[in-house]
């Protein structure tokens, strides 16, 4: 058997959050649900961030109180701030996000703080949160490019990395947020962040604008990475990263992963009957 990679579902929350079309509660629950059949320990389906700022994740208590829970798998949210971790304790969360992002300009206009600000707002949420007996997870946008600030370096990225995994992020998930990197960039990002968390810690979460997402797993798999976000469908983007388009698709990760001989303990059937599941609620 070949060594095992983990694929992060983040369909449910990164996937859906962008949509224009207000998808109800009971169409999330019964993608979750089939989600929770394939395979997968983790799986993102709600984000408590304020309605003001992304109307789709409205609907994340109901979703969560709605979807039946398999014995494994986690159930994973974002929790920008304090409001928004007591909103996850309360819909039963088993793992929450922090998410800050490399670049200035994202971190403006995606939470409304500069990342210094950030990352005294997100402190208090780790600490809570460990506090609970939950895992906290951290996520870095903009790894390599920046819809607003363009090329980011890599120290920027290795700095917000070092900061989230001394606040106790568990794992810290690298963004390529506008889906323009290239394998390249992400080697040379990833020789900067491997340098002060190791690579066990961190998590590849790849945007598929420019049609590399699937390189650029290639490129963190050689850097030693061994989890990966996607979301079934090829579903997503960012409402504030203009021109992002969705994560790369988790079938494709697995079909990958799969050729080059690693196990990722996914039922392929189930995977198909999400994706399309996935597609058809894009479409309406
Ligand atoms: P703000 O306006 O500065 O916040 O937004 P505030 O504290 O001044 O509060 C303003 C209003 O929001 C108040 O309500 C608060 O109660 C409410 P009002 O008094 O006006 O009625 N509020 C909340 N409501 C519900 N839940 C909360 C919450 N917090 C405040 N948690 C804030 C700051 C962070 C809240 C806002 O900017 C926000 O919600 N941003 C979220 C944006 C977002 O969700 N983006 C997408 C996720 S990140 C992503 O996709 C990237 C990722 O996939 C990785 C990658 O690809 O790179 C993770
Ligand atoms: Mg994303």
């Amino acid at each position: 058997m070949g060594e095992y990679v983990e694929i992060f579902e983040v369909g449910p929350r990164d996937g859906l959050q962008n949509e224009a079309r207000l998808i109800p509660a009971a169409e999330k629950i019964a993608l979750v649900d089939c989600l929770s059949r394939a395979g997968f320990r983790r799986i993102e389906c709600a984000s408590f961030v304020s309605p003001k700022w992304v109307p789709q994740m409205a609907t994340s208590a109901e979703v969560m109180a709605g979807i039946r829970r398999v014995p494994g798998v986690r159930y994973a949210a974002l929790t920008p701030n304090m409001k928004g971790f007591e909103a996850a304790l309360a819909a039963g969360a088993d793992e929450v996000a922090i998410f800050g992002s490399a670049s200035e300009g994202f971190s403006r206009a995606n939470i409304n703080a500069s990342i210094a600000e950030s990352l005294e707002r997100f402190a208090p949420v780790a600490e809570a949160a460990l506090a609970a007996g939950l895992p906290v997870r951290g996520y870095v946008s903009c790894v390599v490019d920046c819809p607003y600030d363009g090329a980011v370096a890599p120290a920027q990225v290795a700095r917000v990395a070092r900061a989230l995994h001394a606040m106790g992020c568990y794992e810290i998930s690298l963004g390529d947020t506008i889906g323009r990197a290239t394998p390249e960039a992400v080697t040379a990002m990833l020789e900067a962040v491997t340098g002060v968390v190791p690579a066990a810690q961190l998590a590849g979460h790849f945007h598929d604008t420019g049609g590399r997402a699937l390189d650029n797993v290639a490129a963190a798999l050689a850097m030693g990475l061994r989890v990966f976000d996607a979301a079934v469908g090829g579903l997503g983007g960012c409402p504030y990263a203009p021109g992002a388009a969705g994560n790369v698709a988790t079938e494709a990760v697995a079909a990958r992963l799969a050729a080059l001989g690693y196990e990722t303990g996914l039922d392929r059937t189930v995977l198909d009957e999400a994706a399309a599941m996935a597609r058809k609620m894009r479409n309406g």
